[in-house]
């Protein structure tokens, strides 16, 4: 039987995110004043948010990605997780912020920064666009969030379901009711 899926409502809008980003990135400014960071956008998700922090941050920046494949069902993270594109910048004795685009159970950036800090950089911090807390499996603080989410599976800016929905210009969810499976 095919399925029906619709986008939700609009839960973050391009004008909301905008807001966050200029938030954070002055609060980044200020962090981080006087030095020089690498920007880990982690792909493919990222993109629109690193941009977007890109912009309204001024402090000496680089940028690099890394993508991590997280094993398990197509909606949750195992927490088995496999580095599929490893950046090429160094990291040695760098402040490294790794941006990400949501973090779920944060298996996927545990893995993730641990295998970074084995680069010997300054310091790894995590700045999110979307942060679901309430499904926290793995011991993460993120430094940075954009804004906290519930529990539901969203998309856009970014956020994909099965590699769609990414370009849209906010953030909203999929509407399960006509989903058979996810
Ligand atoms: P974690 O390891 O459970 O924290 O999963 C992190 C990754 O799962 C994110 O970087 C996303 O790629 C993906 N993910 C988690 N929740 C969602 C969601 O609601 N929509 C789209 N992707 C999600
Ligand atoms: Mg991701």
């Amino acid at each position: 039987m095919a399925e029906k899926k619709q986008i939700g409502k609009v839960l973050f809008s391009q004008e909301e995110i905008t807001r966050r980003a200029k938030e954070i990135g002055k609060q980044i400014d200020k962090d981080y004043e006087g030095e020089e960071v690498i920007f880990l956008g982690t792909l493919k998700g990222s993109v629109p948010w690193l941009v977007d922090i890109m912009k309204y941050t001024t402090v000496d920046s680089k940028v690099d990605f890394i993508t991590a494949s997280s094993y398990g069902s197509s909606t949750t993270s195992s927490g088995v997780v496999k580095i599929t594109y490893e950046p090429r910048i160094n990291m040695y004795n760098k402040h490294v912020i790794v941006v990400e685009d949501i973090i779920d159970t944060g298996n996927t950036l545990k893995y993730l920064t641990a295998k970074l800090e084995e680069r010997g950089p300054k310091s790894v911090k995590i700045c999110t666009m979307l942060n679901k807390e309430s499904r926290r499996v793995a011991d993460l603080h993120a430094d940075y969030v954009g804004f906290e989410v519930e529990d539901l599976f969203v998309i856009g800016y970014g956020l994909d379901y099965d590699q769609k929905y990414r370009g849209l210009p906010y953030v909203s969810y999929l509407d399960e009711t006509d989903v058979e499976s996810l």
